[in-house]
Parts: structure tokens; sequence; C-alpha cells
């Protein structure tokens, strides 16, 4: 308690004011992967091991963008901070302990943006949402890697549209930006790389499936190169009596 309420405190401090109601998301975040780090880790080492294939073979390396940066738990850094002249870490917050950790390493190229990449202003404006539009201004871009994120934003979304009910929003809110943002990757004139999970299932101690739901609201993914489950919540997380396991997908 005492290790969250400071790490709320040191980020709440560090970040802009328009995000800091997301810092609580991030903390609570950060408490259960520390709680959950052993049942996470294969699902760290896949997602690590996507983007460094996905990089392999690159002969230009100036500039990459994770989107969804969070607590860099699945993202290379090293790997990204080495190889690149530049890395961009995009994300609603940037822990106090993240930041702390990337000083220690002393690295000199890597930038902290906080954005909401969801596109949700763009829509309530009535725009056609263009969520990735901002990397158009980011000069010398060689690699984009969307790290867990795209479920996430559809979570975000969810709930906002929820608590705005009679504001006018298109009723295939969360649907349109899902979609906005795997055409933002595709459309992106380097490599990109999406890691996300797409659906998840309850499973009770008997191994018997209690629930299932796709996370992707029905929007096609593109085709994987590699998947893997991830034990969210393990047994005794949220219920000593199941599991909740996402199914994870790779694509580049
Ligand atoms: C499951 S975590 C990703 C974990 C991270 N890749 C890591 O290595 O630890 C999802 C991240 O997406 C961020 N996020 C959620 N909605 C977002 C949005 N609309 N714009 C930007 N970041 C968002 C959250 O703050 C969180 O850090």
């Amino acid at each position: 308690m005492i290790a969250e309420a400071l790490q709320y405190l040191a980020t709440a401090a560090l970040t802009g004011r328009g995000y800091r109601r997301f810092v609580r998301y991030s903390v609570n975040l950060w408490s259960r992967a520390g709680r959950c780090s052993r049942d996470w880790a294969a699902h760290e080492e896949n997602s690590k091991n996507a983007v460094r294939a996905a990089i392999s073979g690159f002969s230009q390396r100036r500039t990459a963008v994770v989107l969804g940066s969070g607590l860099l738990r699945d993202v290379p850094i090293e790997d990204l901070a080495d190889s690149f002249d530049t890395v961009v870490l995009v994300d609603l917050v940037h822990l106090a302990s993240v930041r702390l950790r990337l000083r220690g390493k002393r690295y000199r190229n890597v930038r902290l943006i906080e954005r909401d990449v969801s596109g949700y202003d763009d829509l309530k404006k009535g725009e056609n949402p263009e969520p990735l539009g901002f990397l158009r201004g980011v000069p010398y871009l060689d690699f984009v890697v969307s790290a867990n994120l795209l479920s996430q934003i559809g979570r975000g979304v969810k709930r906002r549209y929820e608590t705005e009910a009679s504001s006018g929003m298109p009723a295939d809110t969360v649907e349109q930006l899902m979609a906005a943002h795997m055409q933002g990757l595709a459309a992106l004139p380097c490599r990109s790389c999406l890691v996300t999970d797409i659906s998840y299932v309850v499973i009770d101690r008997t191994g018997r499936m209690q629930e299932e739901a796709d996370l992707l609201h029905g929007i096609a993914p593109p085709e994987a190169k590699a998947s893997w489950d991830w034990p969210v919540a393990p047994f005794g997380e949220e219920s000593r009596d199941y599991e909740i396991v996402h199914k994870v997908i790779a694509a580049w």
C-alpha cells in the first residue's frame, strides 16, 4: 500500500493535468503486474520477441515509436534504445518508477510523450478519427509498435462512451476507434508491429470454460505471425475459483 501511494503521488506530480485521472489505472496495472510477475513472464517475453523479430533485418534504424509503452514490461526497451537513434514512448501516463528506470539506464535517445491515442476526441468533434495521424509528424520514422494497447483503448473508450451517454457519440464508437487504430498501423509508411490480446476465457478449477469474450468487438485483426496465452488473472488474483486467460497475437 505504501509503495502504491508513493508511486501514485510521484507519478501524479510528473503527469500533465489532463492525464492525471489515468494515473490510478497505471498504478493498479503496476501492482497487478508485480503480483502476477511469474504468471506474466512468458507473455512478456513473447511480446518482446515479437518486437525483436519485427525489427530484425532493418537496414535503417532511425526513429522507433512505442504506443502503449506503459510499464515497459513487454517492450524490449534495451534492444530498441541500443539499435535506434531515437525511441519515442507514447502513453497516457509514464510511471515515476519507469522514468527512474530510464534515467538509471542513462538513455539519451528515449523520449516520453503523454498522449491519448484512442481518437475519441476527434470522433466527438465529428471528425474522421485518425488516432495515429500524429505519427506523420515524427521525423525519420522507421518502426512503430502497438504494445498490448489495443484492447485497453477499447476498454477506455467503452468506459468513456458509457459515462458520456448523452454526448451524441455514434453507437459504434468502440468498433470505429479500434478499427481506426489497426488501419492507422497498416497505413504507416514504415514497418509496424501489433501485439494485442484479442479475446479472453474465464476457466474454473475443473477446467471448464465459464465465459468467453471478444476483446476486439468484432473487428478482425491482421493475420498473426505468433500467438500465445496470457494468464491475466491467475487463480487467486480475482477469485480463488477461476482464472482469466487472454489470447494474444502479434502481427508485423
Ligand atoms: C496492458 S498495458 C501495456 C503494457 C506495456 N506495453 C508494458 O510493456 O508494460 C496498456 C497501456 O496502454 C495505455 N493506454 C490505454 N489507453 C490508452 C490511450 N487511449 N492512449 C494511450 N495509451 C493508452 C495504458 O496507460 C497502459 O500503459
